[in-house]
């Protein structure tokens, strides 16, 4: 097979297995049957980041460079923490929600999410039409900044290789970014989330949608209203992505 048809291919499989899994059709073997792309991605994983692993997109990608993070002491937070949060959900996902780091929950389970405003996210969530099985929710930091402080550039530096490994590897139609740390270093400005919500932006040209924290929207229901409009708009951008990918 050239590669411009091998390129077809592993797109009309993507697009595929979408189409199947929001449709909640699961789809199991799915790799068994039409086997999985190949592409390949480097990682930097080691303490000192000079040590560079490659890894196979497409099923074992995800998981060596979950080791990775598990490891990880790129930073001083793997002094603090209690476990990693690498991220969860749907490793096919057409969309991927970005955080900004774990909090305290999150930190005891090693999952995103998962506290009271992970409670909250479901809802919103569900509001649009996914579930978390639909999407995939990673943060900016993989290890709590103590206290929930914001995360330091030194940081979300030495952190943000793995964000990067995986939205390449999820290959996602949409982003949505869930509050201003997250759309910030994401999109790596300093513009303001009202600004950033009211304009469009793409991370390698993935269109990147920013909102609220789910947090914020507990502190202050009046976010409640414009985080609605930008989820509606979230959805549509999301269902057109996939009609025309
Ligand atoms: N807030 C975040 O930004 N991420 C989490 O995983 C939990 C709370």
């Amino acid at each position: 097979m050239n590669n411009s048809a091998e390129n077809t291919n592993v797109s009309l499989k993507k697009y595929l297995k979408r189409l199947l899994l929001n449709d909640h059709v699961v789809l199991h073997n799915f790799e068994d049957c039409c086997g999985s792309p190949e592409e390949k991605i480097m990682v930097k994983t080691s303490p000192a980041g000079e040590e560079e692993k490659e890894m196979v997109s497409g099923g074992s990608d995800l998981d060596s460079l979950e080791k990775a993070v598990t490891g990880c002491r790129r930073c001083e937070l793997y002094r603090t923490r209690n476990n990693t949060v690498f991220g969860a959900g749907n490793r096919a996902a057409s969309i991927v929600f970005i955080g900004e780091a774990p909090g305290r929950d999150e930190d005891l389970q090693g999952i995103p999410f998962v506290g009271r405003a992970g409670k909250l996210l479901d809802k919103i969530l569900e509001a649009i039409g996914f579930s978390r099985d639909d999407i995939y929710i990673a943060n900016i930091l993989k290890c709590r900044p103590p206290g929930n402080r914001d995360p330091k550039e030194e940081e979300v530096e030495a952190c943000e290789r793995y964000l990067a490994a995986q939205l390449k590897s999820i290959d996602p139609v949409l982003i949505c970014a869930l509050g201003r740390v997250a759309a910030q270093n994401l999109l790596k400005t300093k513009a303001s989330l009202k600004v950033l919500r009211e304009s469009e932006h793409y991370y390698n040209g993935i269109r990147v949608v920013a909102t609220y924290h789910p947090a914020a929207l507990l502190r202050n229901p009046a976010y409640k209203r414009p985080t609605w409009e930008d989820m509606k708009l979230l959805r549509r951008l999301h269902d057109e992505a996939l009609e025309t990918r």
